[in-house]
């Protein structure tokens, strides 16, 4: 049934069809097995969320010691394809689009999960994590997980995937290099905000220039740390400006900590709001947004583009084709 209603209208991203306003955010459910690959669960879960546009797949690591928790899925070698083939697949089963996380946690690692030594911009320990005391990384350490990222990218797009998400908030590594709480560094990769997001950009321009034109690059900016001392909303801003040249859709969430210390609903529509007035690209948003009153308001007012869905669509089956059938009937 076709509608004209402002959250299921279709979008179009160069060439890409959205087929409502609607986006599974990433959302880690431990279904991968201990060595990262696509298990016949996680499969079955991911198709049955068959209402969003776009499912943005949890986040992949990157590396082995970039694993911030047991079960998670990988994308750091080949043996991980098949796996992310069959989930690309099944998704795109659902005429939905198919993007995958990707991501190395840093100090919010678990080194007892690893057994590999905790690597940070510095040696500060996570603020939020608290996993213990990291070791800075050297600049060529820093080369070769810009390597990994771009290796990951390579990756998923060969397994089918129509874009990449570089996670860059919630506290994990990229997340660690943009805040001044984490990033005590006096080379290039540390001091002003250019060089804190150094990393950022090095790595989407090689991601870009290695996946080519066609498929959609995304980031999950952390627009604000919520911590004193750490990136507040107006240096964000700033970032989430430059990625414009860069990127196809900022999906925009909090820095070091996580969204879910703020109260809902909707905890960031004025982080979401203010990111959204300041670029041109599409803006994704998410937190609590499960009230389509409170959605649709937010798009009718242009303070965002996507609604990204986590724990509802994640808790229960079937909960955007369910949410559709009751905007549908009003
Ligand atoms: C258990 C759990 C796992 C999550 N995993 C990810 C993840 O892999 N990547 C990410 O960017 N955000 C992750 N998030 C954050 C969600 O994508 C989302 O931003 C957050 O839950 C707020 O949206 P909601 O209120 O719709 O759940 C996770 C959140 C939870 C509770």
């Amino acid at each position: 049934m076709k509608s004209n209603h402002l959250l299921l209208q279709e979008q179009n991203i160069r060439g890409y069809h959205f087929k409502n306003r609607y986006v599974c955010a990433p959302f880690d459910i431990a279904k991968a097995t201990k060595e990262g690959l696509v298990t016949d669960e996680l499969l079955s879960i991911y198709q049955q969320r068959k209402g969003p546009s776009m499912i943005i797949v949890e986040q992949a690591a990157i590396a082995p010691e970039g694993q911030y928790r047991n079960n998670l899925l990988f994308a750091d070698r080949e043996e991980t394809l098949e796996g992310l083939a069959k989930l690309a697949q099944r998704i795109h089963q659902n005429q939905q689009i198919a993007v995958l996380q990707i991501n190395h946690a840093g100090s919010a690692a678990d080194p007892e999960l690893t057994k590999r030594e905790l690597l940070a911009p510095s040696p500060v320990e996570h603020p939020v994590f608290k996993r213990g005391t990291p070791r800075g990384l050297t600049v060529k350490e820093i080369q070769n997980i810009k390597a990994l990222f771009v290796k990951s990218a390579e990756r998923a797009i060969k397994a089918g995937f129509d874009g990449l998400e570089i996670h860059s908030c919630h506290g994990f590594l990229l997340s660690q290099f943009l805040s001044p709480i984490t990033n005590q560094r006096r080379d290039q990769y540390g001091g002003s905000l250019e060089n804190r997001s150094r990393l950022l950009f090095e790595i989407l321009r090689e991601v870009r220039e290695t996946i080519g034109k066609k498929p959609l690059l995304l980031v999950r900016l952390g627009v604000d740390d919520l911590l004193p001392g750490g990136v507040p909303l107006k240096e964000g801003i700033r970032v989430a400006k430059r990625l414009e040249a860069t990127i196809d859709i900022l999906d925009v969430s909090t820095g070091l900590t996580p969204p879910l210390v703020l109260p809902g609903p909707a905890m960031l529509r004025e982080h979401i709001k203010e990111v959204k007035k300041a670029v041109s690209i599409p803006v994704i948003g998410a937190g609590e947004l499960e009230d389509p009153v409170i959605a649709q308001d937010m798009v009718k007012n242009r303070e965002v583009d996507f609604i990204a869905l986590g724990r509802a669509i994640m808790n229960q089956d079937n909960y955007v084709e369910d949410l559709i059938l009751k905007i549908q009937k009003q």
